[in-house]
């Protein structure tokens, strides 16, 4: 991600929340206080808002945004984009939010994380794979995995805001990332197995430059380790991160 930023100051992220991209933004804040990397021309895009939560609500990603990447680094807050989550008119602020990804010219970049039933953003199972930025409601599974963050289920919302998976597959680059045991049978899944919509993530297998990055744990459960292995060390691509 620096180095794409380095090399295009303009470029459009993509960004994704949740507890894998706290060690990133962890990472990239250090870059931007110890290397000078420079956020200033660049714009943002985030997967997905909560649905009845203002920006200012401690649980919404708008904050948590704040907390993790946009207090620490120098961005324009103009040009730091999530859709709106108290908006009342969904489809316009849908419509609107698919403009403004066209209007910067579109994503460069986009980072994800992946839910433990395969949602990239909040696609949920059964998401087409040509949809667009729309409100999904909300999988049991999925309000589970993060009602820690608002400490009772109960207060999870059932809607939010999100790209689509024909919107994320747009992006010119795709990063996933999966850390831990807990995400090793669906990161598996995603990679490995069957396209399916059940699993909005295998639609990833159909983008043109995506690379996953996962820790040993998480790879856990993937078939054909050597191989990749092989190319982590031997194809130039991978050099400057051996
Ligand atoms: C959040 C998002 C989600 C998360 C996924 C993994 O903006 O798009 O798809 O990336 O649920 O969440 P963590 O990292 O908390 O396991």
């Amino acid at each position: 991600m620096a180095k794409e930023l380095r090399a295009n100051p303009h470029l459009v992220l993509g960004l994704a929340t949740g507890r894998t991209m706290e060690m990133v933004y962890q990472q990239v804040v250090k870059l931007h206080k110890e290397s000078q990397l420079d956020f200033s021309l660049c714009h943002t895009f985030n997967l997905d808002e909560y649905v009845g939560l203002a920006p200012t609500d401690p649980h919404s990603y708008r904050y948590y945004m704040e907390q993790h990447l946009f207090s620490h680094v120098n961005l324009d807050k103009r040009n730091t984009h999530l859709p709106y989550g108290l908006a009342k008119d969904f489809d316009s602020e849908c419509n609107h939010y698919e403009q403004r990804i066209k209007n910067s010219g579109g994503i460069d970049l986009q980072l994800l994380g992946i839910g433990k039933a395969g949602h990239i953003g909040f696609n949920e199972p059964l998401s087409a794979l040509q949809s667009r930025t729309r409100v999904k409601a909300l999988t049991p599974t999925t309000r589970e995995q993060n009602a820690a963050l608002f400490g009772d289920i109960s207060k999870v919302p059932h809607r939010a805001f999100t790209m689509g998976v024909g919107t994320i597959l747009e992006s010119r680059r795709c990063i996933l990332l999966a850390t831990g045991k807990s995400k090793a049978d669906i990161l598996a899944k995603a990679v490995e197995g069957p396209m399916t919509s059940m699993i909005s993530a295998t639609a990833l297998q159909w983008h043109p430059r995506c690379t996953v990055v996962v820790d040993e744990e998480a790879a856990g459960k993937l078939q054909a380790t050597d191989y990749y292995r092989w190319i982590f060390e031997n194809e130039p691509e991978w050099q400057d991160f051996r």
